[in-house]
């Protein structure tokens, strides 16, 4: 079976989590590609999704689902993102796509945030994914330093400008034993706008797609 056969198989399973007339968050990334063309099969159960990227919105417009912003929308039930790496306490890498900003948003406004995840993704220790970290540009060349001074190797992500016109800087060579001690540190350096460490606030459910099914691994608190 394909790593897209799995991406797919964990989406799939995440419509299990929708109640009728639900508002739910809706992340970014080629997993939640296959969540949307999920969601769109019962968008008439839908009153409308929060969307975490322009890419996102683009794609769910496409469907026809309806897309709320968050202030008018108030606290989500529910949040269905992807992850670049995930531990074993569920917490998370985040943001090869770019969108972690608006996606550690939406994931701190939600009641219950289910990551979906094929089983590449799965890690003991999180960091061999390059950590992205959102940057205010002209804070660029001073975060870069501090990244340096705590081991890391920061590389700029080249071309990119986020949804917020920041940029990305992906921090390589980090072996990150206490991720929500070290996304507390980063978060703490002028000009970082976001850390794509999703720690002190993990996922609450990995749906996992694995080649024999689907997995579903709880959080310690659910
Ligand atoms: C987007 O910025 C990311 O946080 C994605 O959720 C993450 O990169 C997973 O993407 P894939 O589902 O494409 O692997």
């Amino acid at each position: 079976m394909s790593t897209e056969d799995m991406k797919k198989r964990a989406a799939e399973a995440a419509l299990e989590y929708i109640e009728d007339n639900a508002v739910l968050g809706v992340g970014t990334g080629s997993t939640v590609s296959y969540f949307i063309d999920a969601l769109a099969r019962i968008k008439h159960r839908l009153d409308g999704v929060v969307s975490s990227s322009e890419a996102t919105t683009r794609q769910l417009k496409a469907c026809k689902i309806p897309v709320l912003d968050l202030n008018a929308a108030g606290p989500l039930p529910l949040y269905v993102d992807g992850a670049d790496e995930v531990n074993r306490q569920l917490q998370l890498i985040k943001g090869g796509g770019g969108a972690l900003t608006r996606e550690k948003i939406i994931a701190a406004a939600s009641e219950l945030f289910v990551c979906i995840a094929d089983e590449t993704k799965q890690v003991d220790v999180l960091g061999a994914f390059p950590l992205p970290v959102e940057v205010i540009p002209m804070a660029r060349s001073h975060v870069g330093r501090e990244l340096l001074k705590r081991g890391g190797q920061p590389v700029l992500r080249e071309n990119v400008v986020t949804d917020n016109g920041n940029l990305i800087i992906d921090v390589y060579n980090l072996q990150i034993l206490e991720p929500a001690k070290l996304e507390a540190e980063l978060n703490n350096i002028a000009g970082i706008v976001t850390v794509g460490l999703f720690a002190l606030r993990p996922a609450d459910v990995l749906l996992l797609g694995t080649e024999q099914g689907v997995q579903e691994i709880k959080g310690k608190d659910c």
